[in-house]
C-alpha cells in the first residue's frame, strides 16, 4: 500500500522513524513528507534511508511532476506523526503553504492524525475545535498519551506509542475511517491467547505450536476500539501490545486461574489461547536422566480442566459473550458444530490447520459459527482483520 507519512515540527518526530521503520518491514511503500520545522529535529538522510524513497520537503522541488497534488492522490492512507497543534489548526482550516498541506487537501483517502504537544496546547479549546472539525470530517485523530512532556512537565500530550499507531492504520488501511469507531468504549474483555507448556520435569514440557499472533491481535484491536482489555498470555514471543492489562501464565491451570479471576467482570472472554488438554500426571522434580540399555519410561497425561466449556456454563456476568476457537485438520465445519454445542460458547472461530496453515503466520482464514446456526466466512486475510470481525459479531450481541 502507498502510505504518506506527514511529519510536523515536534520533538516526537524521532519516534516517527519507529514508525516508519514498522511500515516498511511490513511490505508498505512509504512516502515521506516532513514539514521545514520537523527537518530541525530529524533530517532529510534519515526519512530518506529509512523509507527507502526520496523525500519531498516543498512544493518547489520537481514542479514538473506536481508533487503538491500527486503525493495526496496515490496514497491509500495519510498519516501525520507528529502532529503539532499548528499542523492540526492548518489542517482544520484547509491552509495550504507547505507540501504537507497542500497533501492533506488533494488526499482522499483516510487520515490518521497522531497528535503531540504540550498539555496546555491540547487543552486550548483552539485546538479541542480544530480536532472536533477534523474528527467530523471523518479523519481520526488518536488521543495523545499521558505521561512525561519535553522537559520536566508531564500531563496529557505525549506522543501515542508508534506500535499502537502502527496497529491503528494497518486497521484503516483494511477498514477504512471505520477503524477509529470506539464501539467498545466502556466494555471490558478478556482475551487468551499462546500456548500453555505443562511442565514434565525442570528444563522439559509439553508445548504446542501457537505463536500467539491471533490472540495478540484480537487484544489490540478491542483496544482499538476502546475496550478495556485483559490479555492473559501464555508462552508467545510476541512484544507486549499497547494498551492492555497484560497477565502472564505458563500453565493450562495457571491460565484457568487468570482467566476466571479477570472473567468475574467481563462483557466478553475470547479464549484463543491454545490451552493443553492434557499435562504430564506426575512433575519429576529433578531433571529425568537417560538409563543406559534401557527404554525410557512412558509419559502418563492426566486431564487439563476445560477453561472454555466452564466459563459458558458459570456465566459471571448476565448477557455475557464467550468466544472460542477450534483449530481442525479435517471437517472443519462439522467438528466446530459440534465443538460449539458441547463448549456451550456463544461464537467459534473454526481455522483448519495443518500444511502451514495459521500456526504462527500473520495471516489467516476461517469461519464463525453461532450458536444461532449462523456462520460468518472470513477471508483470507491479516489476523487483526479476523479480530475485526469477531468484534463486529461480539458489540451486536452486547449492543
Ligand atoms: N480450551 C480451554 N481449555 C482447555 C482446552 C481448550 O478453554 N483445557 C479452549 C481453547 O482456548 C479454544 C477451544 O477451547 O477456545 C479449543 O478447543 P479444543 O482444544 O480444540 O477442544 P477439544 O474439545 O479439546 O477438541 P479436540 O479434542 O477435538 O481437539
Amino acid at each position: 500500500m502507498n502510505v504518506v507519512l506527514g511529519v510536523s515540527g515536534g520533538i516526537a518526530a524521532y519516534k516517527a522513524c519507529e514508525l516508519l521503520r514498522r511500515f516498511s518491514e511490513s511490505g508498505h511503500d512509504v512516502r515521506v513528507v516532513p514539514t521545514a520545522s520537523a527537518l530541525h529535529f530529524v533530517g532529510e538522510a534519515t526519512w530518506s534511508a529509512l523509507s527507502g524513497n526520496p523525500v519531498s520537503t516543498e512544493v518547489w522541488e520537481s514542479v514538473h511532476e506536481v508533487p503538491h497534488v500527486r503525493i495526496g492522490q496515490h496514497a491509500d492512507l495519510l498519516v501525520i506523526a507528529p502532529a503539532t497543534a499548528d499542523l492540526l489548526a492548518k489542517a482544520a482550516h484547509g491552509l495550504a503553504d507547505d507540501l504537507l498541506t497542500n497533501t492533506l487537501l488533494t488526499a482522499r483517502c483516510p487520515v490518521v492524525f497522531a497528535p503531540a504537544m504540550h498539555t496546555e496546547m491540547w487543552e486550548h479549546p483552539a485546538t479541542r475545535e480544530n480536532v472536533a472539525t477534523l474528527r467530523r470530517r471523518g479523519a481520526i485523530v488518536i488521543e495523545p498519551a499521558v505521561g512525561r512532556l519535553t522537559g520536566v512537565d508531564t500531563g496529557k500530550g505525549r506522543f501515542p506509542d508508534p506500535e499502537a499507531i502502527f496497529e491503528l492504520c494497518q486497521r484503516v488501511l483494511t477498514r477504512g475511517a471505520d477503524a477509529g469507531h470506539t464501539d467498545l468504549a466502556g466494555r471490558h474483555v478478556v482475551v487468551s491467547a499462546g500456548g500453555t507448556r505443562e511442565p514434565l520435569d525442570p528444563v522439559r514440557f509439553l508445548g504446542n505450536l501457537s505463536s500467539g499472533r491471533q490472540g495478540y491481535a484480537l487484544a489490540s484491536v478491542a483496544a482499538a476500539r476502546g475496550a478495556r482489555v485483559t490479555l492473559v498470555a501464555a508462552h508467545t514471543e510476541l512484544p507486549d501490545p499497547a494498551g492492555v492489562d497484560l497477565v502472564r501464565v505458563g500453565t493450562a491451570a495457571e491460565m484457568r486461574e487468570a482467566v476466571l479471576a479477570a472473567a468475574a467482570d467481563a462483557d466478553a472472554v475470547v479464549m484463543a489461547a491454545a490451552v493443553a488438554d492434557f499435562r504430564p500426571a506426575e512433575y519429576a522434580a529433578v531433571k529425568i536422566k537417560k538409563v543406559e540399555g534401557a527404554e525410557p519410561a512412558p509419559v502418563a497425561l492426566v486431564r487439563n480442566a476445560d477453561i472454555l466449556a466452564e466459563i459458558s456454563r458459570g456465566r459471571p456476568v448476565p448477557g455475557q459473550v464467550i468466544v472460542g476457537f477450534a483449530a481442525e485438520t479435517d471437517n472443519a465445519l462439522v467438528n466446530g458444530r459440534a465443538k460449539l454445542a458441547r463448549k456451550g460458547c456463544d461464537l467459534l472461530v473454526v481455522n483448519e490447520v495443518g500444511g502451514g496453515r495459521a500456526f504462527g503466520s500473520a495471516d489467516n482464514e476461517a469461519v464463525i459459527l453461532a450458536d444461532d446456526g449462523s456462520e460468518t466466512p472470513v477471508p483470507f486475510g491479516p489476523k487483526a482483520a479476523l479480530a475485526d470481525l469477531l468484534w463486529d459479531r461480539v458489540a451486536a450481541r452486547l449492543a
